[in-house]
């Protein structure tokens, strides 16, 4: 009698511990080590995907805004800033017990159109930039003072060969515009956690040219607590070994590091194509969208193995990785959908088009329980 109380009541702890990993989500798991989670389109941070929100309350503790609290968005005209959006997300990740990440305050890529041009039309002068950058920083960041967690200060101002992107930022101001940015968000919000982010991080050239801009800052005695790896990965880029490098070296400079734009791109692309440069854009043809009508197996199982590899690189550096981001809640959401060859059909994120959990979400919940 006494044995077969035994044998039940284990039975019993076995099948709720199962049940309670079964419903574990990354944010118990993952976010145990750092923090986990994705950009969110307006649709969603305005709380109009109920899909994703289930998904964000059971995986995430942390978002960015994919695009609402970039400079273009938010400033479209000089002194007229629409802040609708970004309050919404804001508010979105407080709701949701989500740290909010700021996206970003000097991208020559979205910036508006006005920031570099005078009031005749012509450049602005170095000093009207400055101006213009430290107005822009100090009203955005101290707007938000105090409920963000960290901002992405300047994103993408290195070139893959590690010299200066040559950026209207940085003709008309030199590299200098980097270290104005820093100090002005860090006036702005003391305690707010200050990154650089850029893409293809694992390139010899940007990794040491990163490195050397983070003890720039450091010298300067500017705050600089992250850098962020976006990691827009492919089945067959970047290599892992230069990838694992980089994330070595960025946390060797004494900052965190961060995987802050992480998808998986399975589609051919053009020739040519590289990194993440918005700017870059292809003509649609065909034979660039293959898997209209879902992923092949075997594609699928490629393609759960390639984000499983980076994801044990990230569980072996555990103690060097703060923030692990996706690029996007479902693959419907994918900016990959349309970029660089418009009106295709990818696959590059944790969540597929029906907003469920590939297979390899639960191999990290695996990996993090361990
Ligand atoms: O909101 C306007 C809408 O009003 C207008 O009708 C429509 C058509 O012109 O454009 C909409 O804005 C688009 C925006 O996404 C929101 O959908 C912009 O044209 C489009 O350029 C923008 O693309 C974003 C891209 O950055 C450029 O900002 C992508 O969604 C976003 O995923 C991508 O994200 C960047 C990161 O911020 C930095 N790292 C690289 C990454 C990928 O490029």
């Amino acid at each position: 009698m006494k044995t077969a109380r035994i044998f039940i009541s284990s039975l019993v702890v076995v099948v709720s511990s199962f049940a309670a990993y079964a419903q574990q989500g990354m944010k118990e798991t993952v976010g145990q080590y750092c923090l986990i989670g994705s950009s969110l389109n307006q649709r969603q941070s305005d709380g109009l995907d109920a899909a994703a929100s289930a998904i964000v309350r059971t995986h995430f503790n942390t978002a960015v805004a994919e695009n609402c609290m970039k400079s273009g968005p938010l400033q479209p005209e000089e002194g007229r800033f629409d802040f609708r959006a970004a309050d919404n997300f804001v508010d979105y990740c407080e709701q949701n017990g989500l740290k909010a990440i700021g996206h970003c305050l000097v991208w020559h890529s979205q910036a508006p159109g006005w920031f570099f041009k005078d009031k005749d039309g012509q450049q602005v002068t170095r000093e009207e930039l400055i101006k213009r950058i430290k107005a822009h920083i100090h009203t955005v960041v101290g707007r938000y003072k105090g409920r963000i967690h960290g901002w992405d200060v300047v994103n993408e101002a290195i070139e893959d060969n590690g010299t200066f992107r040559k950026s209207p930022f940085y003709n008309i101001i030199g590299e200098e515009f980097i270290d104005i940015a820093f100090q002005a968000a860090h006036e702005a919000d003391p305690d707010a956690e200050l990154y650089y982010n850029d893409y293809s991080m694992s390139q010899k050239g940007k990794r040491e040219t990163t490195c050397k801009l983070v003890k720039h800052l450091k010298e300067k005695g500017l705050r600089i607590d992250g850098v962020g790896m976006q990691s827009h990965n492919g089945l067959d880029y970047p290599n892992v070994d230069e990838y694992e490098k980089s994330l070595l070296a960025f946390a060797d400079c004494g900052v965190k590091v961060m995987i802050t734009e992480l998808d998986f791109n399975v589609l051919p692309n053009p020739k040519g194509f590289g990194g993440a440069a918005v700017e870059q854009n292809f003509d649609y043809q065909k034979k660039y969208n293959p898997y209209t009508n879902g992923l092949p197996k075997d594609k699928a199982k490629e393609l759960n193995e390639r984000i499983f590899e980076f994801f044990k690189i990230y569980y072996r550096h555990r103690d060097k990785i703060s923030r692990i981001n996706l690029w996007g809640i479902s693959d419907a959401n994918s900016w990959l959908n349309g970029w660089p060859v418009p009106g295709r059909t990818n696959y590059p994120l944790l969540f597929d088009r029906d907003y469920k959990a590939k297979p390899v979400v639960e191999d990290i919940i695996k990996l993090y329980s361990k």
